[in-house]
């Protein structure tokens, strides 16, 4: 997909979301490319969202570790079963958190941040990275986000195993 067809045709739906991340994973196969142009769809189409990307499942340590994203500068390494991203990573569950400053442990890599939705991304049973999304607003995220986020991951998946890192 050529990042300059998705500015001209805009991202208007979550179906165009779909679509532009069939494409991205047809016509590339480097896992830091692909995670880089989701992060950036994603961060066209959400509105009121403050960051959106990738924390990867380290294989040695099964830390996630921060990969592509769009948004200010985040904390690099999160254990698992820590903040809502290593908690959704642990349970391999979607975890929607309407209000962070209650989630115990959360992990606050902005301050703006009020809500958040971790959708993780599993193959043969492990988790092998979560897509992260935050927003300044309280309860921003609900079903509509979850299915589109967790549709993304299950493509994501299928791909995970014929991608490559260099
Ligand atoms: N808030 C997350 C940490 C990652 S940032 O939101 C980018 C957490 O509690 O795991």
């Amino acid at each position: 997909m050529n990042p300059v067809e998705i500015e001209l045709n805009g991202v208007a739906s979550g179906r165009d979301v779909l679509h532009f991340v069939d494409a991205i994973l047809v016509g590339e196969h480097n896992v830091v490319a692909n995670l880089a142009n989701v992060s950036s769809v994603l961060n066209l189409y959400l509105p009121v969202i403050n960051w959106v990307g990738f924390y990867v499942t380290e294989a040695r340590t099964r830390d996630l570790v921060l990969g592509p994203y769009a948004g200010k500068p985040a904390c690099t390494r999160i254990p698992l079963g820590r903040g809502v991203v290593g908690t959704a990573a642990e349970r391999q569950q979607t975890l929607l958190v309407g209000n962070v400053m209650e989630f115990p442990g959360h992990i606050a890599c902005d301050a703006e941040s009020r809500s958040e939705i971790v959708v993780p991304v599993c193959v043969d049973g492990h988790t092998v990275a979560v897509i992260d999304v935050d927003s300044p607003e309280f309860n921003r995220f609900g079903p509509s986000e979850q299915e589109l986020l967790q549709d993304i991951a299950l493509r994501l998946s299928v791909a995970w195993s014929e991608m490559t890192w260099y």
